[in-house]
């Protein structure tokens, strides 16, 4: 929801939006502001730090994708990677990071940062283009989930490259956030739509077309994905905000990270069978 690099206004409403058209929305809009987002966010994000969302949770001492040590060797699967600063991290532990992403621009800042240690792959989650077992770990920063129509699609995909009890972590903008408005300041403080309305955010172009799209799902959804998708849910991580974190990041910001969650962290371990 930050502002668009385009020479017409889009219109912001609340309407049905499927796979396709959902991921022609993104890789368009990610193509077109990802230079913005990254001269943005880029100095917050730090070019090898892996950061799960505005609250500034750092896996290095989280530890979500497992303990200090654990990751030399292992051969991780980053989803909607942007410019790869969570990759060029775990490559730093000593993993074998595949960057992945719809967005070729994004992709382009993964390069110009740098690639030394990981792989950049341009595609998008719901097909992912690997075989069978081909990961011990996977996980995403608000990377493509918040994006797609179909989240159970991506889920099996992720399910199918996982080797046997990998991990799969990522995290999304909190469900409870869809209540309020998309405002950093006191305005975002009072309820403005129902939680349990699923219909998705959607920026449109003069034809009606989406060039911006945000699935939202209850905590209950996402809890209901996730196991239809083969996995266990091993913890779900909601971060407060920090004392030392003092910016705003679009309708995140200190005020509102200290009374309500902003993000919501999945921690999941791929099952026996696919569901
Ligand atoms: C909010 S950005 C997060 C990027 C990065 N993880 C970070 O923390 O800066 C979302 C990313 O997901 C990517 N994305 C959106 N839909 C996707 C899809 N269907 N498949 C793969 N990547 C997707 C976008 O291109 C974008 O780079």
């Amino acid at each position: 929801m930050d502002e668009m690099i385009q020479d017409y206004e889009p219109q912001a409403t609340r309407r049905d939006a499927g796979d396709a058209e959902s991921s022609r929305a993104s890789r368009g809009w990610w193509d077109r502001n990802a230079d913005e987002y990254q001269s943005e966010h880029g100095g917050f994000l730090g070019d090898d730090r892996f950061v799960w969302g505005p609250e500034g949770l750092d896996e290095a001492e989280a530890g979500l994708l497992g303990p200090a040590g654990s990751l030399r060797g292992l051969d991780v699967l980053e989803i909607g990677a942007g410019a790869a600063q969570c990759s060029r991290w775990l490559a730093a532990q000593g993993a074998r990071p595949v960057a992945l992403d719809l967005s070729h621009r994004q992709l382009q800042h993964a390069l110009r940062i740098g690639a030394d240690g990981l792989w950049p792959v341009q595609a998008d989650a719901g097909a992912l283009p690997f075989r069978d077992g081909s990961f011990d770990l996977a996980c995403s920063a608000y990377g493509a989930v918040p994006f797609v129509a179909d989240p159970v699609r991506v889920f099996r995909e992720v399910w199918r490259v996982l080797r046997p009890g990998g991990r799969w972590v990522f995290s999304v903008t909190h469900p409870i956030r869809w209540a309020f408005p998309d405002e950093p300041g006191p305005e975002g403080l009072t309820v403005a739509s129902s939680y349990f309305d699923r219909t998705p955010y959607v920026e449109q172009d003069e034809q009606g077309r989406a060039v911006y799209v945000e699935h939202h799902r209850t905590i209950g959804d996402r809890v209901r994905e996730v196991v239809a998708g083969g996995f266990r849910l091993v913890d779900l991580v909601e971060p407060e905000w920090p004392a030392w974190n003092g910016q705003e990041w679009g309708g995140w910001s200190p005020l509102r990270g200290n009374l309500l969650p902003g993000t919501a962290i999945f921690v999941c371990e791929r099952g026996e069978r696919a569901a």
